[in-house]
C-alpha cells in the first residue's frame, strides 16, 4: 500500500514513522514533510501544499489511504474533495471540523448535546464583550472564536488583561479568526487530552496524554502549541476514562451524527478534570494533538494502517488496540523566541543516535544551501522515549536531548512534573 500524510510537524512525523512500519506498506509520503521525514526510512517528501494539488497526486499514484495531521487542511474540506473522488481518506469533512474550526460552534454544539463545559456568551462587538467582563469578573478566558494557530486563547487572571485581550482580537490582530469572540468561565485543575478514532458510529479511544501548554517551567510563561508531552496520564484513572467516553466522546459522535455532520477521523477532548473528580471539555481539535501525538505513536503497538482502514471502512467496533505498558514521554526543543516570532536557519547539530526506546521527531527543520540541518520554525524537535516508569522515560528523553544542540534552543526541564510529583 501507498500512504500519504499531510502535514509537516512533528505529529506528522511520528504518524508517517508509525504507519511506514506497517507489513502492508511499501511507501509513506509526507506533504510537505519536513527533515526528520526526508531522512527516515521508506518515508518521501512530496513538495505539495493544495487541496488540489493532494488530490492530483493520490490520484496519479495512487494513493491507498491518506492521512491528515493539523486542523487547516481539513477546514478547508480536504476530505470533502478526497470522497468526492473516491480517495480513501481519514478526518472529518469540512462541516464536522466546525467542533475546532469555530469554539462558538463547539460550545453552542456542547450545550445542545449536555456535554459538560465552561459557561460562556459569545460577542461579535466589543462594547458588550467589555461589560460582560466587568459583570463577570477575573479570572476569565478569552477565546478567539476561530483556527489561530495556538495564539486564540487568553487566559485572563485580571480585568485588565482580559479588557486588552479583547481589544486585540476584535482590533484585528488575529485577522478573521478574532472576530467574534468567546468569553468562558475560568476553570481549575488538571488538563488531559483525550483522543479517539471515530468511523462515525463506532469509537475507539487511543492511550490517555498530558500536554504542557505553557513556555516555562512549573506552567510560567506564554502559551505555546505545547512544550512536551506524556502517555498514559495517571490523572485520567479507569472512572474519569469511563467519564469522558459517557459525558463527552459518545455524546458528541451521537450528535454531530444527528445534526447531519457524522464525524469520522481523530477527536481530541482537551478536558479540565477537577479535584473531585469532575470533568468538562476545554476545546474539542479535529485531529490528533501536537505534541501528544510523538508518545501516543511511541506506545502504539497495533498496525496503524489496518486500525485505519477499518476506521474508513466503519469496522471500528471490531479494532482493540494494542499498547506498550511502559511510559512515553516527549519534550519539545523550540527555536530562540518561540512562541513570539521564533528564528530560523540555526544550524543543529546532534551527537547522539536514537535507539528502540529513543527517536527524535522533527518539526520545524530543514536543510541549508550547504546541506547542513537547520531550524525552520517555532517547535524544532520532539524528543521522545520510552521508559519502565515516567520517570526513567524523562530521563533516558533527556539524556537523548542532552546530545542536540542549535544556537537559542528552549526547553522545559520538567515534562511530565504534575504525575511525577504524585
Ligand atoms: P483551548 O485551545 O480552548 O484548549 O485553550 C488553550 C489552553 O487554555 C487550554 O489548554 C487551557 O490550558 C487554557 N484554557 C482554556 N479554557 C480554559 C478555561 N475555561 N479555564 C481555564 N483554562 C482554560
Ligand atoms: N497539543 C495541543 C494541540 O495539539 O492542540
Amino acid at each position: 500500500m501507498k500512504i500519504l500524510v499531510i502535514g509537516s510537524g512533528g505529529r506528522e512525523h511520528a504518524l508517517a514513522w508509525r504507519l511506514v512500519q506497517s507489513k502492508k506498506v511499501s511507501r509513506v509520503y509526507v506533504a510537505p514533510g519536513n527533515a526528520g521525514t526526508h531522512q527516515e526510512e521508506g518515508l518521501y517528501n512530496v513538495n505539495l501544499q493544495s487541496v488540489e494539488e493532494w488530490v492530483r497526486f493520490a490520484k496519479e499514484e495512487p494513493i491507498d489511504l491518506t492521512v491528515v495531521g493539523p486542523e487547516a487542511p481539513l477546514s478547508q474540506g480536504v476530505v470533502n474533495a478526497f470522497r468526492k473522488e473516491g480517495l480513501a481518506i481519514f478526518g472529518p469533512t469540512k462541516e464536522a471540523s466546525q467542533l475546532e474550526a469555530s469554539k462558538d460552534f463547539a460550545k453552542a454544539f456542547m450545550m445542545r448535546h449536555h456535554i459538560p463545559t465552561a459557561a460562556y456568551a459569545t460577542f461579535d462587538s466589543a462594547t458588550l464583550a467589555h461589560q460582560y467582563i466587568d459583570q463577570q469578573g477575573a479570572p476569565i478566558v478569552i477565546k478567539a472564536d476561530g483556527l489561530a494557530a495556538g495564539k486564540g486563547v487568553v487566559v485572563a487572571m485580571s480585568l485588565e488583561e482580559a479588557h486588552e485581550a479583547v481589544d486585540h482580537m476584535f482590533g484585528g490582530a488575529l485577522g478573521g479568526a478574532g472576530h467574534r469572540v468567546v468569553i468562558e468561565e475560568f476553570l481549575q485543575g488538571e488538563e488531559a487530552s483525550f483522543i479517539v478514532l471515530s468511523d462515525g458510529e463506532n469509537v475507539c479511544p487511543l492511550a490517555t496524554s498530558q500536554d504542557h501548554k505553557r513556555l516555562q517551567d512549573g506552567d510560567q510563561g506564554p502559551n505555546t502549541g505545547g512544550m512536551g508531552a506524556y502517555s498514559p496520564a495517571p490523572v485520567v484513572t479507569p472512572a474519569i476514562h469511563a467519564k469522558a467516553m459517557r459525558q463527552v466522546i459518545m455524546p458528541a459522535i451521537r450528535g454531530m451524527k444527528a445534526e447531519g455532520h457524522t464525524y469520522t477521523g481523530f477527536l481530541y477532548a482537551g478536558l479540565m478534570i477537577s479535584a473531585s473528580g469532575e470533568i468538562k471539555t476545554l476545546e474539542f481539535n479535529c485531529r490528533m494533538g501536537d505534541p501528544e501525538t510523538q508518545p501516543i505513536m511511541m506506545r502504539l503497538k497495533s498496525d496503524l494502517v489496518e486500525v485505519l482502514e477499518w476506521a474508513v471502512k466503519g469496522n471500528l467496533d471490531q479494532v482493540q488496540l494494542e499498547w506498550d505498558r511502559r511510559s512515553a514521554v516527549g519534550v519539545v526543543m523550540a527555536a530562540h523566541n518561540y512562541p513570539n516570532t521564533p528564528r530560523s536557519g540555526d544550524v543543529i547539530t546532534d551527537q547522539g543516535k536514537d535507539d528502540q526506546d529513543t527517536h527524535v521527531f522533527h518539526a520545524g527543520t530543514g536543510i541549508n544551501e550547504q546541506g547542513a540541518l537547520v531550524t525552520r520554525g517555532g517547535r524544532v524537535l520532539c524528543v521522545t522515549a520510552l521508559g519502565d516508569t515516567l520517570r526513567s522515560a524523562a530521563t533516558k528523553a533527556y539524556q537523548r536531548l542532552e546530545c542536540i544542540d542549535f544556537a537559542g534552543k528552549q526547553y522545559r526541564q520538567d515534562i511530565g512534573w504534575r504525575a511525577l510529583k504524585n
